[in-house]
């Protein structure tokens, strides 16, 4: 073997065609691999001449290093082209991945939208424990024990005290307002309440309602009438109309029921209001004298008018829900579809 031949093989690995990473391959296979022609020529030092073995195995050594060199320079070269390449395929016009947003409840919508619309007529917000005492529950508001009106509310008792139960409405917090506060008193009392009930498609043992109170001088049916045509008209629309049906309320003198005219069919008779053409929404009335002396206000100064609605039956009106459970399975397929609602 000849120092000069060596030359050649240097100048075939400075040439060789690489273009891609399959011949790179086929490079380090046929110059540096194991089995490979450098490899092959280190054993052939022994067959060269004494005084040319240093020089020869010298260039050996050099020619190596060039293979090698040559190797990890395409090698770095085609990686990063690869790198590049899968760079390429990220397409930044795609619209972006969706982002899951969270939704509110729909006994929350309904809850806050009420709450607003009295707030921008002048309502406070009050609020109260769901442990009730028999007091400020049952007899401030005229139920005293064994009246006969007790029955009308299924109670939750706390076992180890008959005193103590879960409020049944939250006209509880009236009571606590009235107590605390002077007249004029403006306040609705949004809230959880308890009811002993057998659960059904229409029942409950727990729902959500708001309540309200006006108590001022002079202020009269008149008055309880417009708040509540004003609110209708706000929650389900201009055209709503009212009506007033003699009702018994233990806490109120006279009592009436409520109805606002189907919004279905414009009250001329579909499923949803059972062919009457009207839906009921609460109850209301005048606060009873006897209420407002309980709680240290006097009946002969002022005068008062209050209301209770049930949060889900308005919620399931409006969204025509069939079935009051719904609200409280927390299934996402059912609470995901008030999304857009605000
Ligand atoms: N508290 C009643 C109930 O839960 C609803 C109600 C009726 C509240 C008349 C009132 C009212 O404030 O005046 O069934």
């Amino acid at each position: 073997m000849e120092l000069s031949e060596l030359e050649n093989i240097a100048k075939e690995i400075d040439t060789y065609s690489i273009e891609n990473p399959e011949t790179l391959e086929a490079f380090r296979i046929h110059y540096i691999g194991s089995k490979g022609l450098i490899k092959g020529l280190f054993k052939e030092i022994k067959n060269v001449s004494p005084d040319e073995r240093k020089a020869f195995g010298q260039k050996l050594n050099g020619l190596k290093n060039l293979a090698e060199d040559r190797y990890k320079t395409l090698q770095n070269s085609f990686s990063q082209k690869n790198k590049k390449a899968s760079k390429k395929t990220e397409d930044w016009t795609r619209p972006a991945e969706e982002v899951n947003l969270g939704s509110r409840h729909p006994v929350s919508l309904v809850m806050n939208q009420m709450v607003e619309i009295f707030r921008t007529i002048g309502f406070g917000i009050s609020e109260g424990p769901e442990i009730e005492d028999d007091w400020h529950n049952f007899t401030a508001l005229n139920i005293p024990k064994d009246h006969p009106a007790r029955d009308m509310q299924d109670t939750f008792f706390l076992s180890k005290d008959p005193d103590t139960v879960l409020r049944t409405h939250t006209s509880s917090v009236q009571v606590r307002v009235m107590e605390k506060e002077d007249p004029p008193i403006r306040t609705i009392s949004p809230g959880r309440v308890y009811r002993n009930e057998t659960i059904s498609a229409r029942a409950h043992c727990i729902f959500h309602q708001v309540e309200g109170l006006y108590i001022d001088k002079s202020v009269s049916f008149a008055d309880l009438k417009q708040t509540l045509y004003y609110f209708a008209t706000q929650m389900f629309g201009e055209k709503t109309k009212i009506r007033f049906r003699p009702s018994y309320f233990p806490f109120t003198e006279p009592s009436a029921e409520m109805d606002i005219s189907c919004f279905f069919c414009d009250g001329d008779g579909c499923n949803i209001c059972k062919k009457t053409g009207w839906v009921e929404i609460g109850g209301c009335g005048m606060v009873d004298p006897a209420v407002l002396n309980n709680c240290k206000i006097d009946p002969e100064k002022y005068t008062g008018f209050a209301f209770g609605m049930g949060v889900e039956r308005i919620a399931m009106l409006k969204y025509q829900i069939n079935d009051i459970r719904l609200f409280f399975e927390n299934d996402v397929r059912f609470i995901q579809q008030f999304k857009s609602v605000r």
